[in-house]
């Protein structure tokens, strides 16, 4: 039997990798952060100096990616990257070799492979509509840009980066609309997944929403 998925998709930095890893951890279930493995594509790309126009390269660097998931620490080629994937520089990467068809079918079955028994959490923006479309519970969740830029800007700034809110604010804007606006698996919001706006809600409570609808699904 096929373990069950729960899919949540929402903008970047809406807060929903901290909580689809609560989600997973209160259930037990496995977890995928599908974007690290965009972003371990962009670093991966960087290392081996191919550049971010090059399709064919991107996507061989995609197929041949040696990635690795241990319980939070993330290692890319045998060493950690966990931190080294967080960068802005690498998002604005992922993002841009996130929009290349080549590269997402390269990696749509190491996604697939996530889905093991008890279950799976699974986080990005195509979860719903591509990699798991038979999810039985599918979760857009989102927080308004200003609100995100601001949760944005404390992480950085905690991890010493000199930058300001507005600029953040700029980015995220481009992200959301470059995610959004592409033409392979965009970022939207499923009729079959429930809406859930987390810019007024603390992790807590949007990670017992979650769990709320996962009992009603069950
Ligand atoms: O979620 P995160 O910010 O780590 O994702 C990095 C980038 O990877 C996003 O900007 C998005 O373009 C891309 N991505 C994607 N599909 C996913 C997950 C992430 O296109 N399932």
């Amino acid at each position: 039997i096929l373990a069950p998925v729960i899919a949540l998709d929402g903008p970047s930095a809406s807060g929903k990798g901290t909580v689809a890893a609560r989600v997973a951890a209160a259930l037990e279930f496995h977890y995928l952060d599908s974007g690290a493995l965009y972003r371990l594509t962009a670093l991966a790309a960087v290392r081996r100096g191919v550049l971010f126009d090059d399709v064919e390269g991107l996507t061989e660097v995609a197929r041949a990616l040696d990635a690795s998931f241990v319980e939070g620490v993330i290692l890319l080629d045998g060493e950690e990257a966990t931190e080294a994937i967080r960068s802005e520089a690498i998002g604005e990467g992922a993002s841009r070799v996130a929009a290349l068809a080549p590269v997402r079918d390269a990696l749509l079955a190491r996604q697939r492979a996530f889905q093991r028994l008890p279950g799976l959490v699974a986080d990005g923006r195509d979860m719903g509509s591509v990699v798991f479309p038979q999810a039985q519970l599918k979760v857009f969740l989102t927080a308004t840009a200003e609100v995100r830029a601001e949760r944005r800007h404390k992480q950085l700034i905690a991890k010493g980066e000199d930058v300001t809110i507005q600029k953040i604010l700029e980015d995220i804007q481009q992200r959301d609309a470059r995610d959004s606006a592409r033409t392979v698996a965009p970022l939207v919001q499923l009729p079959d997944a429930r809406l859930l706006d987390t810019s007024a809600m603390t992790i807590d409570q949007a990670v017992r929403t979650v769990l709320g609808w996962w009992e009603t699904v069950q």
